[in-house]
């Protein structure tokens, strides 16, 4: 399987999403990765065929999506960042309504729910109506239903927002045991939801790739190395000006900091492994 994205552009009035974005993708786990309005959500409703491209293209082995039509609907399984639910049914009921937009038969639709709501961990809930759900428990369900047609190409939009760190961690555990013979692409702001179990992140900035590798490859684009050091507390707010900060913790008389810098930031700093999020923080502090 080949997915192409050949040259697409948004433009929405006077603002451009998305800017000539090209690349290939074949089966694999991709991560794209970046901070709010970088043209996540835009490039991918273009890929799912819910926004029509300003410009460009997307071919799946050769062909174009659109003219694909239902062919290429059935290949795909959907996660939105803003997923309207009908708060009045149970569990079941969504996956079983979702089950029949998407023309599966009832009898298998019905074995699928029961199984995919097991893995989403959901069984307990099937009964319950999605109203009485927590965030956490909406996005699983959400999950779910995106897999109900055992999609070869599956698109999770921030599948993330609003899962507690334990339910992050099931849910990566959940993706990097699919099946390895589909195209799978989720987008994020937050590092370490892809970091581990992507075979390649996608860095998204002012609607273009600016980034794209593997994890392992991205982080040596560190420009400088990762640091650690102490600073006191009435040196910090100048500390703080200067550097680019990844992370500080305040200790009795200190600030204890993790900074991306090339040169040494302060006497005593001790170097450190770069990490995925040091290269993140470098070309987005300024913008969170
Ligand atoms: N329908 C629209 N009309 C006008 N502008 C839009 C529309 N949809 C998106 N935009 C703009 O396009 C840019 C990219 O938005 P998009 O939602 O694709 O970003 P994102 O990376 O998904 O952000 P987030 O992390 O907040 O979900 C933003 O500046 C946004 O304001
Ligand atoms: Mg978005």
């Amino acid at each position: 399987m080949k997915l192409e994205l050949e040259r697409l552009s948004k433009q929405f009035k006077n603002k451009i999403a998305v800017e000539d974005v090209s690349t290939v993708l074949t089966e694999g786990i991709y991560g794209f990765l970046g901070a709010n309005g970088a043209g996540k959500t835009t490039l991918i409703q273009m890929i799912c065929g819910i926004v029509e491209p300003t410009a460009g293209e997307v071919k799946l082995d050769g062909k174009n999506t659109i003219s694909m039509g239902e062919d290429f609907r059935d290949l795909l399984g959907y996660l939105p960042q803003e997923f309207g639910y009908t708060p009045g049914f149970t569990a079941k009921d969504f996956m079983l309504y979702i089950s029949s937009i998407k023309g599966l038969e009832p009898r298998f639709a019905r074995k699928r729910t029961e199984e995919l709501l097991r893995l989403v961990n959901l069984e307990d809930e099937a009964n319950h109506k999605v109203r009485t759900f927590s965030g956490g428990m909406k996005r699983r369900l959400g999950i779910a239903q995106a897999l109900l047609n055992d999609p070869r190409i599956l698109i999770l939009d921030e599948p993330t927002a609003g899962l507690d760190p334990k339910e992050r961690v099931y849910f990566r555990n959940l993706i990097s045991g699919m099946s390895r013979d589909r195209i799978i692409i989720i987008s994020t702001h937050i590092v370490s939801d892809i970091e581990y179990i992507s075979d390649r992140i996608l860095v998204m900035k002012k609607g273009r790739f600016i980034l794209d590798g593997p994890a392992e490859e991205l982080v040596r684009e560190v420009d400088g190395g990762g640091w650690e050091c102490a600073v006191p507390r009435k040196e910090w707010p100048e500390f703080e000006q200067e550097q680019c900060i990844v992370n500080a913790h305040n200790r009795d008389h200190v600030v204890e900091a993790r900074v991306v810098s090339r040169k040494m930031p302060r006497e005593g700093a001790r170097m450190v492994e770069p990490t995925l999020e040091d290269l993140y923080l470098e070309y987005f502090g300024d913008e969170l």
